[in-house]
């Protein structure tokens, strides 16, 4: 079975030469193709063919694109989308003037959703986070990566790697479960969090790499959760069982997150709005990713993470929604990129390429997806307008028409899918 994507304005391929990342001045070069139809065999890319040439190919299946662009699939690397409840009461106190970390200190934040979702049944997140998923498909996203990190008792951690589970098998992209059981102390364990770290340790890395729940393992290195030290023996474990490790840190305090994340050699580092300048050095030429997302730093009124150094030294930039009750309650990945622009100083193209290839390396996975390049699979997301600068330019908007995975069309705006 062949599919053409017939006659785009524009091919955004994001092409790497294999090298499946994009740092530096490489960020800036996306490579427009004009006048160029894209080829799929199956699921896979098999040509880029000039449009006066397509008619000498016998095509199964054709997908018109004209008036439209395309891109790589949109790859969404940093979300906690499983939870129930609402914030909205903290977020009213934070308008009136009170901080996330007053708010966590005072037994909201995190753990005012870890109530909410131990109160949940199975049925009912997967219900409410599949909403949420389907929102990410018709943005063109076509891998998604989803955290736990609610539940912190091992029950409730298992259930929430059993919805990403569930939710990769009902839906048609790629989703890719991380274990975030160290994103908060949970209330009953604050003055023995000893025991929490053993149950980590001892109980839940142990049997989720038995049923295979989880890809990655992440923490939360801050002052209010855990410190580098701790995060170092669950990283020590994670390694040891094979998951490959990510870590928020620098959010809002450096406490030694970057040291632990690269020591550990971490897939990624996510936040680090506030690291300090001399830290910055660390994370050039380095293969782990710098995970930004100035969603947060919009939401919470916070510093944004210093974007242009990263770049300038040589860091690999990718961006996410982070989207989350407490700090990013944004699902909208238009809104990311202009704050990305706005707000972060990054060009269009470098923007375009931290959203695609560079956020598919911070899942371990840009040599398939992330980019259009012949032999990688065939993810991509197709766009209404005739200009790649609209996707920024119309702030808010979601341009997304239809959304391509393995070569079929997932989401189509006007309503035909396969
Ligand atoms: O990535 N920083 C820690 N974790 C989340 C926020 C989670 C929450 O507030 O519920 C984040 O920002
Ligand atoms: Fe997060």
């Amino acid at each position: 079975m062949n599919l053409l994507l017939q006659n785009p304005e524009q091919i955004i391929t994001v092409n790497t030469n294999r090298i499946g990342y994009k740092r530096g001045s490489e960020l800036n070069n996306i490579e427009v193709l004009t006048d160029h139809s894209i080829l799929i065999e199956n699921d896979t890319i098999i040509d880029f063919i000039p449009n006066h040439s397509t008619s000498k190919i016998k095509i199964d299946k054709i997908v018109y694109c004209k008036n439209n662009i395309v891109l790589p699939g949109i790859v969404e690397c940093h979300t906690h989308l499983v939870f129930s409840g609402s914030r909205a009461d903290e977020f009213r106190q934070k308008l009136n003037g009170a901080t996330y970390e007053e708010i966590a200190k005072k037994g909201g934040g995190i753990n005012s959703t870890v109530n909410s979702v131990r109160e949940t049944s199975f049925g009912k997140l997967l219900k409410i986070a599949s909403k949420r998923v389907q929102h990410f498909i018709e943005q063109g996203v076509t891998t998604l990566e989803i955290k736990s990190g609610y539940g912190l008792d091992f029950e409730n951690e298992i259930k929430i790697l059993k919805v990403i589970r569930q939710l990769d098998k009902n839906f048609p992209i790629t989703i890719l479960p991380t274990f975030l059981g160290a994103h908060s102390i949970p209330k009953e364990f604050t003055f023995n969090r000893n025991v929490y770290i053993d149950i980590i340790l001892k109980e839940l890395l142990p049997f989720i790499k038995k049923e295979n729940l989880a890809t990655f393992c992440d923490a939360f290195c801050e002052s209010t959760a855990f410190t580098k030290d701790e995060v170092n023996l669950i990283f020590n474990k994670a390694n040891d069982l094979g998951l490959r490790c990510k870590l928020h840190t620098d959010q809002f305090n450096s406490i030694g997150g970057i040291d632990i994340a690269i020591k550990n050699n971490a897939l990624s580092i996510d936040h680090l709005e506030i690291i300090p300048n001399n830290e910055i050095p660390k994370l050039s030429e380095l293969e782990m990713v710098c995970v930004l997302l100035p969603g947060v730093s919009y939401f919470l009124n916070h510093k944004y993470a210093p974007a242009k150094e990263l770049i300038e030294k040589n860091a690999i930039i990718a961006l996410a929604t982070d989207f989350n009750p407490g700090s990013s309650n944004i699902k909208n990945i238009s809104l990311i990129m202009s704050l990305a622009a706005l707000k972060l100083g990054m060009s269009i193209e470098q923007i375009i390429s931290a959203y695609t290839i560079n956020s598919a390396k911070a899942l371990g996975i840009s040599k398939e997806v992330g980019s259009l390049e012949i032999g990688k699979k065939a993810d991509l997301s197709i766009f209404e307008t005739e200009n790649y600068s609209d996707l920024i330019y119309q702030t808010g908007e979601n341009l997304n028409v239809k959304t391509i995975k393995n070569g079929k069309l997932i989401y189509d705006k006007n309503g035909v899918t396969e």
